[in-house]
């Protein structure tokens, strides 16, 4: 089993390799990034930072063995590969200020890794990232059940990480389901937000909760601001989590960024929502019933993710003389 990770000379492309690696089951990682010059040096992150992380192999004990590249030939016959190629987002930007520059990234880098992997799975992590999953999703020509965006993972994540330390309780035994775009208008899902079976709305105040529930959608942000970049450990191990699940044919559950044609009464986009993830990429997509506030959130959420796709639309028809 193969994975390529791409933009891995960064900070969540890494943190997907080792979190892969660690758990052992991938024969081999390729981690791609640029070549980057600074005066007459000319630097190889990718390279450096799989060379480090097998060096670390005999300490954590494991066999996948990692390999650094610029070249795209190392990459052919991927089962998957994940994109986190681009521009994270410093204080002060939206990820959508990232729109233009990660659209031609991720463009350019899916071209590359459709040519020599054609059968694979992308999972995109670039930002912004229900857009530019759809600029994957067009650029490779794949099947969208083949190209899928991480984001509702750490979403999740965040949100069980919050509720554990609100409740004192284990991070592991909450469920939570989350819908709609990457960004300030996601949408948790209090109603089914589980810990151990037991509504998480029987365990917490209103208004805790709904303080739980802005956190999580600010998340991101928060993070920005205590660190100047954005997150990658919580990231990459998402990332890593849906290479898991696709290669070992686990079936799981997850929140992922996925290509809705009507469901949940949306159409030819690409927004969060529940799927089984195995083999072949997304098995499913899973509808949940939505009140008429939880479907009104969502509504928006795939507003402000459309009003985002047009903005790329127009900028591509810019950039083609259109
Ligand atoms: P980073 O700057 O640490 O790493 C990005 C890497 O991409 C760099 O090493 C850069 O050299 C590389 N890169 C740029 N152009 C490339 C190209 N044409 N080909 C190959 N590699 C290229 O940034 P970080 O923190 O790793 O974030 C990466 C992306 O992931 C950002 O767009 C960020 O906003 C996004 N992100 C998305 C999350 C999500 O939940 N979907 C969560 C965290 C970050
Ligand atoms: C995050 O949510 C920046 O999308 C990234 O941390």
């Amino acid at each position: 089993m193969k994975v390529t990770v791409v933009g891995a000379g960064g900070n969540v492309g890494s943190t997907v390799a080792l979190t892969l690696a660690q758990r052992d089951f991938a024969k081999e990682i390729i981690m791609v990034d640029i070549e980057k010059k600074e005066g007459d040096k000319t630097f190889y992150p990718s390279k450096g930072r799989a060379l480090d992380q097998w060096e670390a192999s005999p300490i954590h004990g494991f066999d996948t063995r990692l390999t650094g590249t610029v070249d795209y030939e190392d990459t052919a016959g991927s089962d998957v590969c994940v994109i986190t190629a681009g521009v994270p987002r410093r204080p002060g930007m939206s990820r959508d200020d990232l729109l233009e520059i990660n659209a031609n990234i991720v463009s350019d880098v899916t071209k590359k890794l459709a040519a020599h992997s054609p059968d694979t799975i992308l999972i995109v992590v670039s930002n912004p990232l229900d857009v530019m999953t759809y600029v994957a999703y067009e650029a490779s020509g794949f099947d969208s059940n083949k190209v899928m965006g991480m984001a509702g993972i750490l979403d999740t994540a965040r949100y069980r990480a919050f509720l554990a330390d609100e409740l004192d309780i284990s991070p592991k035994d909450i469920q939570a389901l989350l819908l709609g775009g990457h960004g300030d208008t996601m949408v948790p899902l209090p109603r089914y937000t589980t810990v151990s079976g037991i509504p998480v709305t029987q365990m917490i105040d209103d208004n805790k909760l709904d303080a739980i529930v802005e956190r999580t959608k600010k998340g991101g942000g928060e993070i920005v601001g205590l660190m100047g970049t954005s997150a990658w450990y919580a990231p990459g191990a998402a990332a890593a989590q849906m290479v898991e699940s696709i290669m070992l044919d686990q079936n799981r559950i997850f929140p992922c960024c996925a290509w809705l044609t009507g469901e949940y009464g949306i159409d030819d986009l690409y927004v969060g929502v529940p799927v089984k993830l195995g083999h072949g990429g997304i098995k499913e997509i899973i509808e949940v019933d939505l009140n008429s506030e939880e479907q009104q959130l969502m509504d928006e959420s795939a507003t402000h993710v459309q009003s985002v796709l047009e903005d790329f639309k127009k900028l591509m028809s810019k950039e083609s003389g259109g």
